[in-house]
């Protein structure tokens, strides 16, 4: 089996959600692994069952330090484990904006609504004060702004008659003990599924004006201009002639910045066969930590280099606005 991907789980409670995750993480075939517990709260009731499995944990009290200070401390204990992903499961600090930065898309965190209804607490009272059928829950990226990164999973509760914040809490609980493990590994593993991976580019390929998907040898491309004249400004490849990258190739403004970036970023960028020869540079997407925004820039960028200047002309007009 492939090398499992090691997560921290960060609480600050009972940790009944750690729970759900680290059983999922022992049953065969789960494609990430435990590697630290961390928590703000020292004696937090998780912490013992982590200590009892076998599993390494860091305490840091958030009290009298700023929250940079101990989001610093928490970040070293992450890094020392070796996590790639951190998982927020009840853990009731915010945090920062320039640790959040650092983790863009490596933080999740499970939030007891149906978002983006009910950000923030008291989720379940809300659902009952406002007549819901349902309840629920909902697994997230973390993003700066509180409770609104990409929803990847949810899962849907039944308000019964009667409930009261208690009781509903009580069985939103079992199913994010259901959710979370499922969710997790499905982003785990969307992270190497190649067409996970060529939805995403295609979907902000395409969102780029007149463009079109065009197969070239064999592999998706894309195109700006017409169908008759249009240029290719990116190629999806997946695994092509024996590398490991299932990588978007881009263009570059020649031999000169491509082996720079290769050189310099070679966990980033990579040469590809024949395609390297005219200039075309490999992002590879499938490690951890891509940075979609960035990938967002070069196709932006690749797509500038080959657009009809019609095009082109309207939007610098734009930009000089
Ligand atoms: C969960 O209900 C979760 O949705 C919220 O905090 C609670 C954590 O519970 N973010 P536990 O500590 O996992 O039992």
């Amino acid at each position: 089996m492939a090398e499992r991907v090691k997560i921290a789980v960060f609480i600050s409670g009972t940790g009944t959600n750690l729970a759900a995750l680290l059983y999922a993480s022992r049953l065969e075939g789960c494609p990430y692994e435990i590697a630290l517990v961390a928590s703000n709260i020292t004696d937090a009731g998780g912490l013992e069952l982590a200590r009892a499995e076998g599993i390494a944990t860091f305490t840091h009290s958030h009290r009298g330090h700023s929250r940079e200070e101990h989001d610093a401390a928490m970040e070293a204990a992450v890094e020392d484990a070796g996590a790639q992903l951190i998982v927020l499961a009840g853990y009731m600090r915010i945090l920062s904006d320039a640790f959040v930065a650092r983790w863009q898309g490596r933080i999740l965190n499970i939030h007891p609504s149906l978002l983006p209804k009910y950000k923030g607490l008291d989720t379940f009272a809300r659902a009952i004060e406002a007549g819901d059928s349902h309840a629920g829950s909902s697994v997230h990226i973390v993003t700066p702004e509180l409770d609104a990164g990409e929803v990847l999973a949810q899962i849907r509760v039944a308000i019964l008659p009667g409930d009261t914040p208690e009781t509903l809490a009580e069985r939103v609980k079992h199913a994010e003990h259901q959710l979370y493990p499922r969710a997790l590994t499905d982003f785990v593993a969307r992270g190497t599924d190649p067409d996970a991976l060529l939805d995403k580019v295609r979907g902000i390929a395409l969102a780029l004006p007149e463009t079109h998907e065009r197969e070239s040898h064999g592999s998706p491309g894309f195109r700006v201009g017409t169908e008759k004249s249009g240029k290719y400004f990116a190629h999806f490849l997946n695994q092509h002639h024996g590398s490991q990258h299932i990588a978007v190739l881009v263009k570059t403004d020649g031999m000169d910045e491509l082996i720079n970036l290769v050189e310099t970023q070679p966990e980033t960028y990579f040469k590809p066969a024949y395609y390297g020869a005219s200039g075309w540079v490999g992002l590879i997407l499938n490690r951890e930590g891509v940075d979609w925004n960035h990938v967002g820039e070069w196709l932006g960028r690749s797509w500038r280099s080959v657009a009809p200047q019609r095009i082109t002309k309207l939007l610098d007009a734009a930009d000089s606005f």
